[in-house]
């Protein structure tokens, strides 16, 4: 038995976080269909390219598979009727207060899990009436806390605070991580960067190669007066760097950003200016894969890890 299995009615509790740019109707249906659950990622969609994304992952899978919600972006309530309109029945909202949308949700059956990265939001989410909550330490790919706690440390800390389930996310991209998190108290991990580099993944394939090429050091988590996020060390991470070193003001970090700079980096491989999100756990990944071969990959991992474990004495 595992909440999340259970909450989801899914074999593996293993998630495909929703993923700008990276995370279209063939990734999270890859997943779905390989027993985990795949998330549409809405955060970079205009609402009637959500629809169409929904629409074809209906056809492409008979598993359950949900909608990612950022609430940083616009047109969230268009975004919203346009999930219970077509009848999508898990629904993680990120990015944003769990209160404004949760028992909206709720009220049409859905299953809503909201994103956070401290203990303080995580009861808040709970509190909103959430059915669980992914946590989400500073080693994970793109926006995150300013709080820099990490997966080790936010798991537990969590799980003194509340009681409904809890999925880790940041850092996992091997069975051996998802089996930590779950001796730590997850009930259930969520995965982004691995799955940003599956053949399904829509980034741009010179954002996949780069993402496998990715030494260990190689992000950081920058910007934190507009929204923190973690890059990859490329000449745009360097340009706001240097803005830093001279002082520049929150304003001067706004006009450098500019406009659709993650579009630019991740989708159309723009190498040089673009904004290109992803996680620490860069260094492990090493190839390009189906993202169905990652889940069963990461479970049998999983499993090998959990017997050694076992026989391990002292
Ligand atoms: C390229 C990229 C885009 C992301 N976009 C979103 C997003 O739109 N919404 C969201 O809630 N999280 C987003 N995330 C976070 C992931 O859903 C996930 O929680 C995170 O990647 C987990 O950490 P990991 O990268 O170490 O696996 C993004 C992550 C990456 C790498």
């Amino acid at each position: 038995m595992n909440a999340i299995n259970t909450l989801f009615n899914i074999q593996y509790p293993i998630i495909q976080g929703g993923m700008i740019w990276v995370s279209g109707y063939k990734l999270a249906s890859a997943v779905s269909n390989a027993g985990g659950l795949g998330l549409i990622g809405a955060g970079s969609m205009y609402p009637e390219v959500l629809r169409e994304h929904i629409q074809k992952c209906k056809k492409a899978t008979s598993k359950p598979f949900g909608v990612n919600v950022p609430m940083l972006y616009p047109n969230i309530e268009e975004i919203m009727n346009i999930i219970v309109d077509e009848d999508v029945k898990i629904v993680f909202t990120s990015a944003g207060n769990p209160k404004t949308w949760t028992a909206f949700l709720k009220e049409k059956g859905i299953t809503v899990v909201h994103v956070v990265s401290s203990s303080l939001f995580a009861l808040k989410a709970q509190n909103a009436g959430v059915d669980a909550v992914v946590v989400e330490g500073f080693e994970a790919g793109g926006h995150n806390g300013r709080d820099e706690t990490t997966t080790l440390t936010l798991i537990p800390m969590v799980k003194e605070k509340i009681t409904i389930p809890v999925i880790a996310a940041g850092g996992i991209g091997s069975g051996r991580g998802m089996l930590a998190a779950m001796a730590l108290g997850a009930d259930g991990v969520q995965v982004g960067s691995r799955f940003a580099a599956s053949i399904e993944s829509s980034a741009h394939d010179d954002f996949k190669q780069t993402i496998v090429t990715t030494e260990e050091g190689g992000t950081q988590l920058t910007l934190k007066e507009l929204a923190p996020v973690r890059l990859i060390k490329n000449k745009f991470f360097n340009d706001v760097q240097s803005l830093y070193d001279n002082n520049g003001s929150k304003e001067d970090l706004v006009t450098l950003l500019g406009r659709a700079r993650a579009k630019k980096g991740m989708f159309e491989g723009d190498l040089i200016e673009g904004e290109l999100e992803i996680g620490q756990i860069a260094g492990l990944i090493h190839d390009i894969k189906p993202a169905g071969q990652i889940v069963n990959e990461m479970i049998a991992e999983f499993k090998d890890a959990k017997v050694a474990l076992i026989s391990m004495d002292f």
